[in-house]
């Protein structure tokens, strides 16, 4: 068994951006592995070499689209059969959201936390159906808003499990069996959680988890997945169809979709995404040890926020136990400074608008003399 030095430096080497700047957006995008861009070389010198259209090269796509589901499956606990693949985490939300029947006056709640994935299709929900928006404050009293904004007319919460702004982690488990209790479905932005924390969607119990792969999972731009329970699959709509949809199909009429979540995905797409999306969760799970990743980025997290949390002119934004997410501001200094300033030292960090502030992620990657970068840096800019 390797110690966590050497095992450290295996992960590090494997990611090489982080030898020219100390990497604290993963929030945005994560580090991509040198397994997945070996991957989909690997995959794009097949297509270049071997055409892509041969029969064999049809069977391997279908092969790897199913390899890659059931990776996703394995990371979240849950079947394949459940698992669509995405483009990325606003798709899948925009997947259920549309794909639900509405009536002018249905409601679905949300949070104050939500990033543009939930916030804008909720808006275009309201324009087009008139459906009411109700908003809970995250917190404390999460739970009790929730249930005090429930109706008959509810028909759908969605919310983040992670948020974006201030890193705290929603109560999902609760929220989610306080939502069956009153007949309502539950879809989760699953954006600041995957990978980054563990996701167990079995006992998260909830209905729909939309994911992306290239933040924390590491994993390439263009790549996401929707988990939809395997009993909440006919109660949502096809938004979009095509003949990645169905089973069957004649140009007469005759069509059956496939009872899986992957009959959202519809047509042809870029395969050698789809292979770094694979090797990249493979990378995690076996080559790097997936408990290894949670507990590591755990252990940095608390560090990073203990230290920014004991500089007298930072205000740290973020509650002590939430996730790789750590917002802060630094007094006097304005947010758009604070990033600039970093980045010039080549710490790569990010502004959030929404509470003035700035963002560090934390990740599994990140090294102790990382943190101490950052803290000295900040630290800095509070006696300039
Ligand atoms: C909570 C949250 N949801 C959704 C997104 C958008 O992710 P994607 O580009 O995968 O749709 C982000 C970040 O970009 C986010 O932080």
């Amino acid at each position: 068994m390797s110690t966590d030095l050497e095992r450290i430096k295996r992960v590090r080497q494997s990611l090489p951006a982080l030898e020219k700047i100390t990497y604290f957006n993963t929030g945005s995008v994560g580090p991509l592995s040198s397994f997945a861009i070996d991957a989909m070389t690997k995959s794009q010198q097949e297509e270049l070499y071997n055409s892509r259209i041969t029969a064999e090269a049809f069977k391997n796509k279908k092969k790897i689209k199913d390899d890659t589901r059931e990776s996703i499956a394995q990371l979240f606990s849950v079947t394949s059969s459940e698992i669509s693949l995405t483009h990325n985490t606003t798709e899948g939300i925009n997947i259920i959201l549309s794909g639900i029947r509405w009536s002018q006056g249905d409601e679905v709640i949300t949070s104050n936390v939500e990033h543009a994935a939930i916030l804008l299709p909720l808006f275009v929900l309201r324009e087009r159906y008139g459906v009411n928006i109700k908003t809970v404050n995250t917190g404390n009293h999460v739970i009790d808003d929730i249930k005090a904004k429930i109706t008959p007319k509810t028909k759908i919460i969605a919310i983040s499990h992670v948020s974006y702004a201030t890193g705290e982690v929603l109560p999902i488990e609760e929220i989610t069996e306080l939502a069956h209790r009153n007949g309502v479905a539950i879809l989760v932005d699953g954006a600041q959680s995957a990978g980054a924390i563990p996701v167990d969607l079995k006992r998260l119990n909830v209905d729909f988890y939309s994911v992306p792969g290239q933040k924390w999972l590491c994993g390439p731009e263009g790549t996401g997945a929707l988990y939809v329970n395997n009993n909440k699959l006919i109660e949502v709509n096809q938004t979009y169809s095509g003949l990645g949809s169905v089973e069957e199909f004649d140009p007469l009429g005759t069509f059956k979709f496939y009872r899986e979540a992957k009959h959202f995905e519809i047509a042809s797409t870029f395969v050698p995404a789809v292979v770094g999306q694979r090797a990249s969760i493979q990378w995690l799970i076996k080559e790097v040890g997936i408990e290894w990743v949670f507990e590591r980025a755990k252990i940095l997290r608390e560090l990073a926020w203990k230290q920014l949390n004991s500089l007298s002119n930072v205000k740290v934004i973020t509650p002590e136990k939430a996730s790789g997410l750590i917002s802060f501001s630094v007094n006097g200094v304005n947010p758009k400074d604070v990033v600039a300033s970093l980045a010039a030292q080549g710490i790569i960090i990010r502004k959030i608008n929404e509470n003035n502030s700035v963002r560090a992620s934390i990740g599994f990657f990140n090294s102790e003399d990382d943190i101490e970068m950052l803290i000295r840096s900040v630290s800095n800019l509070c006696s300039n």
